[in-house]
């Protein structure tokens, strides 16, 4: 995991990373898939449709499908594609080696770190091995891919084609290549699970709001209508949806304690003397939560991010993403795959509480995981096509027609 952007020093690899992602991920350069994030959302609309249950795994498909489509520009087959089962087993067996327990736990007693593979207790190491393994294949593989396209002059527009372009040139520095690579699998590893997860707290809060749904699919009836799917254009003047957007990220916010920063000098702040190299953890849960800024901060409310006319009020950007040098560089492309889900399934979608065998609610009561990058819990839920009308316009977006 060395490679990875999140978890580098300040310096020049850092630096350099960031600089990376820039020109690739900035702004303007993200406005360029549009078009392919509202395909791969119109793929997640129609898998919901035929199989609702599987929400979660649907949502995890269209993330990875942007994904390696922004990265490497590359389409991802419907179920077990070769590249995306290594990186998910990957971060699995990383997740798991690394929890923030066994880590504490090896900085205190690193003699734990040289106990046998084979001996009790050494199962970490077992898995340590196989991620290390495929560590190697996440990074070289894909770029391989992208490389044997550009040869042939058929490589679509990703971040990997961008930075050879602009970055190495002909120059063809291995250093240089060694950290697009990184920069490349990073953005799975950091940008993956983030969406995902933020998108089934939108669901859960749809599950628990249904009154916050039925006003999102007014606004979006009204200023969209109902004989087309909404798109970008649309967002300006939908408010109230960007309302729901900035709550969801706002009310669990799925990075919560964002990453572990730590001091570079030591300081002193309101009295208090913060020794340099003290670890740092910038709790933007709470920040998210401050009464004084968002009163009765546990309740799902859009409004709050509006002015009493009903547009969207001033100083509305979220903390979710961090802050200062270390802000997450996947931002606006997480806005954009985000909010285009969202409007999408609320302008197509029913989604409620699921029924019992005698036709009653199932209650949902919401559960989190814990640990770095949290997610709800698996929950009962109800999705449907809103009307014949819509599912006919998912099914005709995916046709082409
Ligand atoms: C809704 C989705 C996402 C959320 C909520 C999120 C949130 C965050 C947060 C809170 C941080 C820590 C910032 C800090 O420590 O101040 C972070 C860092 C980071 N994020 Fe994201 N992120 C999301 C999506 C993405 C995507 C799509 C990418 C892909 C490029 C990405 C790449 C990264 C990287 C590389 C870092 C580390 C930056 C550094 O250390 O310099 N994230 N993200």
């Amino acid at each position: 995991m060395d490679f990875n952007s999140g978890l580098l020093p300040y310096g020049n690899k850092w630096r350099l990373h960031r600089k990376m992602f820039h020109v690739a991920l900035n702004k303007d350069a993200t406005l360029e898939y549009k078009t392919m994030q509202l395909q791969k959302v119109q793929q997640l609309l129609e898998n919901m449709i035929n199989t609702p249950k599987q929400y979660d795994k649907h949502f995890k498909t269209m993330s990875a499908a942007i994904i390696m489509a922004v990265t490497y520009g590359y389409d991802v087959a419907p179920r077990h594609d070769p590249f995306v089962t290594k990186i998910e087993r990957f971060m699995e067996l990383f997740l798991a080696v690394l929890t923030p327990e066994r880590a504490a736990l090896l900085s205190f007693v690193p003699i734990l770190q040289h106990i046998p593979s084979w001996s009790p207790g050494g199962k970490y190491k077992r898995r340590a091995g196989e991620c290390r393994a495929l560590a190697y294949d996440v990074l070289n593989d894909p770029v391989a891919f992208v490389k044997k396209k550009m040869a042939a002059g058929t490589a679509e527009k990703s971040l990997v084609r961008d930075l050879y372009d602009k970055e190495i040139g002909e120059t063809a520095n291995p250093d240089l290549e060694e950290d697009v690579k990184a920069v490349a699998a990073t953005v799975f590893l950091g940008g993956a699970e983030t969406t995902d997860s933020t998108l089934l707290v939108f669901l859960l809060a749809m599950i628990l709001n249904p009154d916050v749904q039925a006003k999102a699919q007014e606004e979006i009836d009204r200023v969209v209508g109902t004989q087309r799917l909404p798109n970008f254009e649309d967002r300006p003047d939908l408010p109230y949806v960007e309302g729901v957007y900035l709550e969801t990220l706002r009310w669990r916010p799925v990075v919560p304690m964002a990453l572990p920063h730590m001091t570079s000098v030591s300081d002193v702040y309101e009295g208090m003397y913060i020794p340099k190299g003290a670890f740092v953890l910038v709790n933007i849960w709470a920040m998210t939560h401050d009464e004084t800024r968002f009163p009765d901060p546990m309740a799902f409310k859009p409004e709050r991010h509006l002015t009493p006319s009903g547009t969207l009020a001033a100083g509305t950007t979220s903390h979710s993403f961090g802050f200062g040098r270390r802000i997450c560089p996947g931002r606006y492309m997480a806005d954009q795959a985000v909010w285009a889900a969202m409007v999408s399934m609320l302008a197509t979608l029913r989604i409620s509480k699921d029924k019992d065998e005698f036709g009653g609610e199932i209650e949902v009561k919401p559960e989190f995981t814990t640990g770095l990058s949290i997610h709800p819990k698996p929950f009962l839920c109800s999705i449907t096509a809103r009307s014949d009308e819509a599912a006919q316009l998912v099914r005709e977006s995916n046709s082409g027609e």
